[in-house]
Protein backbone atom coordinates (compact mmCIF):
# COMPACT_ATOMS: atom_id res chain seq x y z
CA UNK A 1 0.00 0.00 0.00
CA UNK A 2 0.95 3.35 -1.27
CA UNK A 3 2.50 5.31 1.88
CA UNK A 4 0.02 8.23 1.90
CA UNK A 5 -2.86 5.54 2.39
CA UNK A 6 -0.54 3.83 5.24
CA UNK A 7 -0.79 7.55 7.24
CA UNK A 8 -3.57 8.42 9.83
CA UNK A 9 -3.42 11.89 7.87
CA UNK A 10 -5.36 13.35 11.12
CA UNK A 11 -6.30 17.12 10.13
CA UNK A 12 -4.42 19.56 11.86
CA UNK A 13 -5.63 20.84 15.72
CA UNK A 14 -6.04 23.98 14.00
CA UNK A 15 -8.94 22.68 11.26
CA UNK A 16 -10.52 20.19 13.23
CA UNK A 17 -10.99 22.90 16.29
CA UNK A 18 -12.33 25.52 13.36
CA UNK A 19 -14.67 23.00 12.66
CA UNK A 20 -15.53 22.02 15.88
CA UNK A 21 -16.26 26.49 16.89
CA UNK A 22 -18.49 25.50 13.67
CA UNK A 23 -20.62 22.95 14.70
CA UNK A 24 -21.07 24.90 18.22
CA UNK A 25 -21.80 28.03 16.40
CA UNK A 26 -24.57 26.59 14.13
CA UNK A 27 -25.76 24.78 16.79
CA UNK A 28 -25.15 21.18 14.47
CA UNK A 29 -27.29 18.54 15.55
CA UNK A 30 -26.28 16.05 13.21
CA UNK A 31 -22.84 15.99 11.56
CA UNK A 32 -20.97 13.19 9.48
CA UNK A 33 -17.84 12.88 8.52
CA UNK A 34 -16.59 10.38 5.80
CA UNK A 35 -12.91 9.49 6.61
CA UNK A 36 -12.71 8.79 10.03
CA UNK A 37 -9.42 7.16 10.13
CA UNK A 38 -8.29 6.76 13.65
CA UNK A 39 -11.16 8.83 15.24
CA UNK A 40 -8.81 12.22 15.74
CA UNK A 41 -11.39 14.56 14.31
CA UNK A 42 -14.28 12.99 15.10
CA UNK A 43 -13.19 13.12 18.82
CA UNK A 44 -13.16 17.10 18.10
CA UNK A 45 -16.44 17.04 16.61
CA UNK A 46 -17.52 14.71 19.76
CA UNK A 47 -16.76 17.06 21.77
CA UNK A 48 -18.61 20.14 20.00
CA UNK A 49 -21.66 18.67 19.81
CA UNK A 50 -22.15 17.83 23.22
CA UNK A 51 -22.62 21.17 23.77
CA UNK A 52 -25.26 21.40 21.21
CA UNK A 53 -26.94 17.95 22.01
CA UNK A 54 -25.87 16.59 18.58
CA UNK A 55 -24.50 13.73 17.28
CA UNK A 56 -21.42 12.96 14.72
CA UNK A 57 -21.43 9.88 12.66
CA UNK A 58 -18.22 8.99 11.24
CA UNK A 59 -17.93 6.55 8.19
CA UNK A 60 -14.17 4.65 7.62
CA UNK A 61 -13.53 1.86 4.76
CA UNK A 62 -10.51 0.58 6.26
CA UNK A 63 -11.46 -2.24 9.08
CA UNK A 64 -8.36 -1.83 11.21
CA UNK A 65 -8.89 2.03 11.55
CA UNK A 66 -12.50 1.12 12.13
CA UNK A 67 -11.50 -0.60 15.49
CA UNK A 68 -8.87 2.13 16.62
CA UNK A 69 -10.97 4.60 16.23
CA UNK A 70 -13.65 2.94 18.20
CA UNK A 71 -10.81 2.47 21.11
CA UNK A 72 -9.79 6.28 21.34
CA UNK A 73 -13.28 7.24 21.11
CA UNK A 74 -13.84 5.05 24.01
CA UNK A 75 -10.66 5.98 25.25
CA UNK A 76 -11.47 10.13 24.76
CA UNK A 77 -15.22 9.51 26.91
CA UNK A 78 -17.48 10.53 23.66
CA UNK A 79 -18.83 7.56 22.59
CA UNK A 80 -22.11 8.49 23.87
CA UNK A 81 -22.01 11.15 20.81
CA UNK A 82 -20.01 9.14 17.99
CA UNK A 83 -21.29 6.59 15.34
CA UNK A 84 -18.29 4.58 13.56
CA UNK A 85 -19.37 2.87 10.69
CA UNK A 86 -17.26 0.69 8.43
CA UNK A 87 -18.82 1.18 5.13
CA UNK A 88 -17.42 3.54 2.36
CA UNK A 89 -18.98 7.09 2.30
CA UNK A 90 -20.92 6.63 -0.87
CA UNK A 91 -23.39 4.01 0.77
CA UNK A 92 -23.85 5.94 3.60
CA UNK A 93 -24.77 8.94 1.77
CA UNK A 94 -26.99 7.01 -0.26
CA UNK A 95 -29.90 5.98 2.16
CA UNK A 96 -29.55 8.90 4.27
CA UNK A 97 -33.00 10.76 4.85
CA UNK A 98 -33.33 13.85 2.90
CA UNK A 99 -32.40 17.19 5.22
CA UNK A 100 -31.10 15.59 7.60
CA UNK A 101 -27.53 16.35 8.45
CA UNK A 102 -26.05 20.17 9.42
CA UNK A 103 -22.66 19.67 8.64
CA UNK A 104 -21.07 17.37 6.23
CA UNK A 105 -17.19 17.10 6.88
CA UNK A 106 -15.40 15.60 3.77
CA UNK A 107 -11.85 14.16 4.51
CA UNK A 108 -11.15 11.17 2.46
CA UNK A 109 -10.60 10.59 -1.32
CA UNK A 110 -10.97 13.94 -2.69
CA UNK A 111 -11.63 12.67 -6.54
CA UNK A 112 -14.77 10.39 -5.11
CA UNK A 113 -16.83 14.14 -3.65
CA UNK A 114 -18.12 15.30 -7.27
CA UNK A 115 -19.67 11.70 -7.29
CA UNK A 116 -21.24 12.72 -3.89
CA UNK A 117 -22.48 15.87 -4.70
CA UNK A 118 -26.58 14.72 -5.78
CA UNK A 119 -26.72 12.79 -2.19
CA UNK A 120 -24.82 16.36 -0.33
CA UNK A 121 -27.23 18.69 -1.67
CA UNK A 122 -30.40 16.22 -0.76
CA UNK A 123 -29.19 15.13 3.01
CA UNK A 124 -28.32 18.93 4.27
CA UNK A 125 -30.46 21.04 6.19
CA UNK A 126 -31.01 24.63 5.05
CA UNK A 127 -28.03 26.60 5.73
CA UNK A 128 -25.89 23.24 6.41
CA UNK A 129 -22.19 23.46 5.70
CA UNK A 130 -19.85 21.02 3.70
CA UNK A 131 -16.58 21.54 5.03
CA UNK A 132 -13.65 19.63 3.02
CA UNK A 133 -10.29 19.67 4.22
CA UNK A 134 -7.65 19.85 1.44
CA UNK A 135 -9.39 21.61 -0.47
CA UNK A 136 -6.72 24.31 -1.02
CA UNK A 137 -3.82 22.37 -0.56
CA UNK A 138 -4.98 19.50 -3.29
CA UNK A 139 -7.44 22.05 -5.34
CA UNK A 140 -6.26 20.44 -8.29
CA UNK A 141 -7.86 17.36 -7.43
CA UNK A 142 -11.46 19.17 -6.36
CA UNK A 143 -11.95 20.45 -10.39
CA UNK A 144 -15.09 18.57 -10.98
CA UNK A 145 -16.35 19.24 -7.60
CA UNK A 146 -15.54 22.76 -7.30
CA UNK A 147 -17.38 23.45 -10.69
CA UNK A 148 -20.50 21.78 -9.35
CA UNK A 149 -20.69 23.66 -6.20
CA UNK A 150 -20.13 27.06 -8.69
CA UNK A 151 -22.75 25.76 -10.89
CA UNK A 152 -25.04 25.42 -7.43
CA UNK A 153 -24.20 28.58 -6.20
CA UNK A 154 -24.95 30.44 -9.80
CA UNK A 155 -28.49 29.07 -9.69
CA UNK A 156 -28.92 30.19 -5.70
CA UNK A 157 -28.07 34.05 -7.06
CA UNK A 158 -30.54 33.49 -9.65
CA UNK A 159 -32.99 32.64 -7.22
CA UNK A 160 -32.48 35.84 -4.88
CA UNK A 161 -32.97 37.42 -7.75
CA UNK A 162 -36.56 35.98 -8.49
CA UNK A 163 -37.49 36.58 -5.18
CA UNK A 164 -36.39 40.35 -5.14
CA UNK A 165 -39.04 43.14 -5.07
CA UNK A 166 -38.24 44.40 -8.35
CA UNK A 167 -38.43 41.18 -9.68
CA UNK A 168 -34.85 41.49 -11.34
C1 LIG B 1 -7.41 11.94 5.77
S1 LIG B 1 -7.85 10.45 6.54
C2 LIG B 1 -9.11 10.98 7.68
C3 LIG B 1 -8.53 11.72 8.85
C4 LIG B 1 -9.55 12.01 9.96
N1 LIG B 1 -10.67 12.77 9.47
C5 LIG B 1 -8.88 12.78 11.06
O1 LIG B 1 -8.67 13.99 10.90
O2 LIG B 1 -8.55 12.15 12.07
C6 LIG B 1 -8.83 9.70 5.28
C7 LIG B 1 -9.48 8.38 5.67
O3 LIG B 1 -10.54 8.15 4.75
C8 LIG B 1 -10.67 6.76 4.55
N2 LIG B 1 -11.43 6.59 3.30
C9 LIG B 1 -10.96 6.65 2.02
N3 LIG B 1 -11.97 6.51 1.14
C10 LIG B 1 -13.10 6.39 1.88
C11 LIG B 1 -14.49 6.24 1.56
N4 LIG B 1 -14.89 6.18 0.27
N5 LIG B 1 -15.38 6.14 2.56
C12 LIG B 1 -14.97 6.20 3.87
N6 LIG B 1 -13.67 6.34 4.23
C13 LIG B 1 -12.75 6.44 3.27
C14 LIG B 1 -9.22 6.28 4.52
O4 LIG B 1 -9.13 4.89 4.82
C15 LIG B 1 -8.57 7.18 5.58
O5 LIG B 1 -8.50 6.53 6.83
Amino acid sequence: MADRLLRLRNMTPEVAGLIALLIRSQRSAHVLEIGTSNGYSAIWFADAVRDTDGRVTTVETDVERVEAAVRNIEGAGVSAWVTVVHDDGGNVLAPTLDASVDLVVLDAERPAYADYWPHLRRVLTPYGVVAVDNAVSHGEQLTKFRALLERESGKAGKRVRGASPGGR
